[in-house]
């Protein structure tokens, strides 16, 4: 019998080491901050679980690449590797760098929208449905039914609900839908996977109404890599060519390369209209820089066009998905409710379940964000009525992992911790608002324990 534990499929050259605190000193720390995790200097968090995005480790090949940016302001072969690289997963036409993802996301819309408009998605992450709204025109989010429910398990969660768009486009008319969008992994909705078949079904509607479907590609190779292990007909195909054959389905796309472009920095905007492309370009122009560099430095672009290539190798995408897996069924398994199943770059804790005597207003999601930062150290993010007040669906927790960067051992400490405060989890308090900013709240509300 082979050996079938999934290791890490890399060695450590470079360590950067963390900092332990003690009890009294986060306890003080976290007052300074307003209980605020936000706030506090990451020198003082031991695990760093806020994003996933422009948090990951780079590879030797990547910091080899960085040696060879091409600064030039105009037509730098860094440019020319970028390109190529994008195109040989994506193939549009054309390929726009911008310094991330919400760059992209704000070129494509306010050249795409206008008031009046209706964009669907099969959930708007937050940046996406500001830049749809900053257009005046209105953000849908479809996601199939199951995408809603926390404890439902469904292979592609993140699926759009194929029948509500087709009645969307009835009752608003082709003509208010710029373009449809779709999600790969769906991050609001706790990084699940969007099927082929489903891919397929929304590009086809989308084609007979003469709509163009752009994909928001962040996790694209993790959606990928769902595919492989979940959808019949793609168990022998490789990531790659199953990401090929998704993007084939689109027009174009918009991407953070601080996920799965495997960078701290970047992202781009592809489209296959070559006059959309033209107004996307004056515009980079005069906000993110000329076309052929967008906001980025050569170097980012070198590391963006090798990371391209790192990001649907088998054994790390074996390894990705195999490692966030560990996390959520070590926790979920001893009681700890999550969003099932466990997805692709984060585990979700419902907090909402999980402390059903702290009320939606006494926000539970942040008290338990707190808590694992008093107790462990470790630093989270909150995803229900701080982040998105009475809009809030769920009152989730997300611990995302950065790419390539914490052990097995970092994520048993983390299991530890979180389930010692599940065994003491009626002890757990709620907290009061006493500072609401107007928009994004999350990065500067203050809290006072109640
Ligand atoms: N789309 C999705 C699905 C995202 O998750 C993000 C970022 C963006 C677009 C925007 O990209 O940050 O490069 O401008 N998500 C990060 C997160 C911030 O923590 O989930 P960006």
């Amino acid at each position: 019998m082979p050996v079938k534990t999934i290791i890490e499929p890399f060695r450590i050259k470079s360590v950067e080491p963390i900092r332990w605190t003690t009890r009294p000193q986060r306890e003080q720390l976290l007052k300074a901050a307003h209980h605020n995790l936000f706030l506090l200097p990451a020198d003082d968090v031991l695990i760093d679980l806020l994003t996933d995005s422009g948090t990951g480790a780079m590879s030797t090949h990547q910091w080899a690449a960085i040696m060879e940016g091409d600064e030039s302001y105009a037509g730098s072969r860094s440019f020319v590797r970028f390109r190529n690289s994008v195109q040989d997963i994506f193939a549009y036409k054309h390929v726009i760098p911008t310094h991330q993802g919400r760059a992209a996301e704000r070129i494509l819309f306010s050249i795409a929208c206008k008031k009046g408009d209706v964009v669907p998605n099969n959930t708007h992450f937050d940046t996406t449905r500001a830049n749809v709204e900053f257009t005046g025109a209105e953000a849908v989010d479809l996601v199939i039914p199951e995408g809603r429910q926390p404890s439902t398990r469904h292979p592609f969660k993140g699926n759009m609900d194929v029948a509500a768009l087709e009645s969307l486009i009835a009752r608003v008319g082709r003509d208010r839908i710029p373009l449809v969008m779709l999600t790969v992994t769906n991050n609001s909705g706790g990084g699940q996977p969007v099927s082929m078949e489903n891919a397929k079904a929304v590009s086809a509607l989308c084609k007979t109404h003469g709509i163009p479907l752009y994909f928001d590609a962040c996790r694209f190779a993790e959606n990928a890599w769902f595919i492989k292990l979940r959808e019949p007909g793609y168990e022998s195909k490789t990531p790659k060519e199953i990401a090929q054959e998704m993007f084939r389905l689109g027009d174009g796309c918009t991407m953070s390369a601080k996920k799965d472009g495997m960078a701290n920095i970047g992202g781009f905007l592809c489209t296959n209209d070559d006059l959309v492309a033209q107004q996307q370009k004056d515009l980079l122009i005069l906000t993110e820089g000329y076309p052929t560099y967008g906001g980025l430095a050569g170097r980012d672009l070198e590391a963006i066009a090798v990371g391209l290539g790192e990001v649907l190798d088998h054994d790390y995408l074996e390894y990705r998905i195999a490692s966030t897996r560990y996390l959520g069924r070590k926790i979920a398994d001893q009681g700890v409710p999550i969003v099932e199943p466990p997805g692709g770059h984060a585990i979700y804790i419902d907090a909402g379940r999980m402390l059903p005597h702290i009320p939606k207003h006494e926000f539970p999601g942040q008290s338990l964000a707190i808590e694992l930062y008093r107790h462990a150290g470790v630093r989270s993010v909150e995803i229900g009525s701080v982040m998105f007040g009475e809009h809030a669906r769920h009152e989730l927790l997300r611990l995302a992992i950065p790419r390539r960067v914490y052990t097995q051992s970092h994520i048993d400490y983390l299991v530890e911790a979180i389930l010692e405060i599940n065994a003491r989890k009626h002890d757990l308090r709620g907290l009061r608002m006493t500072y609401q900013p107007p928009f994004l709240r999350h990065f500067t509300a203050r809290f006072e324990p109640i």
